[in-house]
């Protein structure tokens, strides 16, 4: 057997962790691992590198991913340069199996967000052996409990509410903590909730501005003159649209960020307190893995080269406690996994006395 292992989309933490359990059990197997850079860039452009376990000794601890990646490229519209130095989207999706095939690979372990594992599905329709492993720390992928990176991603957030919890209170200000979230507010539930926010905007939620401001407002007549609002980057306010940072370029996806900017000038205005807004943007995707990334990416790494082995294609390894199992790609990616608004994590919120600006 020839593995290849490939690492799509935007970076995060464990990825390391995946990719060392994932060579690990496969040269334990006895199989040769061939590593893809860049993620499906690598296969379009036939960039590789052997992957035996000298490769991947003492990198568990490390973030980002040893093998490089983008959230550029995906061969189904893949931007290319045409006379007149427009930009167009081209399928060279056959060029990427006949590499494939040229590479001498018999299967591929596939790591990576919606992204990277809706380009996997389409693959393994063409016919490419592979199964895949879920990554975002925006944790809104389907099938699986939980993704790994978002741990790490939270802890780090979580951190950084506390650093400004304290400069908050001491000037008497209000800070708004814009977190990563595209489509879902799982980062901005779970760090408002541990760091202790007063406020919460998530995508699932529109939110009503006014409410927010009253939030403030309330505090203050209670003696609590500082406020904290976390503001996921797909919060948007009722009736409003998503914050882009800037136009959409061809074959990536739209860039968002700004919400955090609009929501304190608008509480600035409304309560005249002092705000600040504080983007934690790709902090949140480095730095070394917590511990239950570690053991989580490994778990998924060695449960995606034992899928290999059963010859179970098309499938993604997924948490669903106390196991990890699989479900097949094409249901994972199907519905995005969002916060749902009647479980007890948002009323837990609500109870302890958080504003959804609902
Ligand atoms: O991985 C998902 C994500 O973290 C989103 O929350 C965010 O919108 C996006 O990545 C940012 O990606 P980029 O690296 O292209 O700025």
């Amino acid at each position: 057997m020839r593995i290849g292992i490939l690492t799509g989309g935007g970076d995060c933490p464990a990825l390391n962790a995946v990719i060392r359990a994932a060579v690990k059990t496969s040269v334990a197997y006895g199989w040769d691992v061939v590593g893809i850079e860049e993620g499906f860039d690598g296969l379009v452009h036939c960039k590789t590198r052997p992957l035996g376990t000298a490769n991947v000794s003492g990198i568990l601890h490390l973030g980002g991913t040893i093998l490089g990646t983008t959230n550029a490229g995906n061969p189904f519209t893949y931007p290319t340069v045409v006379e007149g130095g427009e930009t167009v989207e081209r399928d060279i999706s056959d060029t990427v199996m006949a590499n494939f095939r040229k590479m001498g690979l018999d299967a591929l372990i596939a790591i990576g967000g919606d992204g990277t594992l809706g380009i996997a599905q389409k693959f393994y329709e063409k016919g490419m052996p592979l199964v895949g492993i879920p990554k975002t720390i925006d944790n809104d992928i389907g099938g699986t409990v939980i993704t790994f990176g978002f741990d790490t991603a939270v802890n780090t957030a979580r951190d950084a509410i506390d650093k400004l919890h304290t400069t908050a209170e001491s000037h008497r200000r209000v800070l708004v903590v814009e977190v990563m979230g595209r489509h879902a507010g799982w980062i901005a539930v779970h760090s408002g909730i541990a760091g202790g926010a007063d406020c919460i905007l998530i995508p699932e939620i529109p939110f009503d501005i006014e409410k927010v401001a009253e939030c403030v407002f309330m505090r203050e007549q209670q003696g609590k003159h500082f406020s904290i609002i976390v503001v996921a980057e797909g919060a948007f306010p009722t009736g409003g649209t998503l914050s882009h940072r800037d136009p959409k370029q061809a074959g990536r996806e739209q860039r968002l960020g700004g919400v955090s900017d609009q929501v304190a000038k608008a509480i600035t205005t409304l309560t005249g307190k002092e705000t600040r807004a504080v983007v934690l943007g790709h902090l949140q995707r480095g730095g070394p893995p917590t511990t239950f990334d570690r053991v989580l990416g490994t778990r998924f790494g060695a449960a995606a080269a034992r899928l290999i082995r059963k010859g179970q294609y098309g499938r993604m390894v997924a948490l669903i406690p106390p196991d990890v199992e699989s479900v097949p790609i094409k249901d994972a990616i199907a519905i995005r996994k969002i916060v749902p608004l009647e479980n007890d994590l948002l009323l837990a919120a609500r109870d302890t006395g958080i504003c959804f600006g609902d």
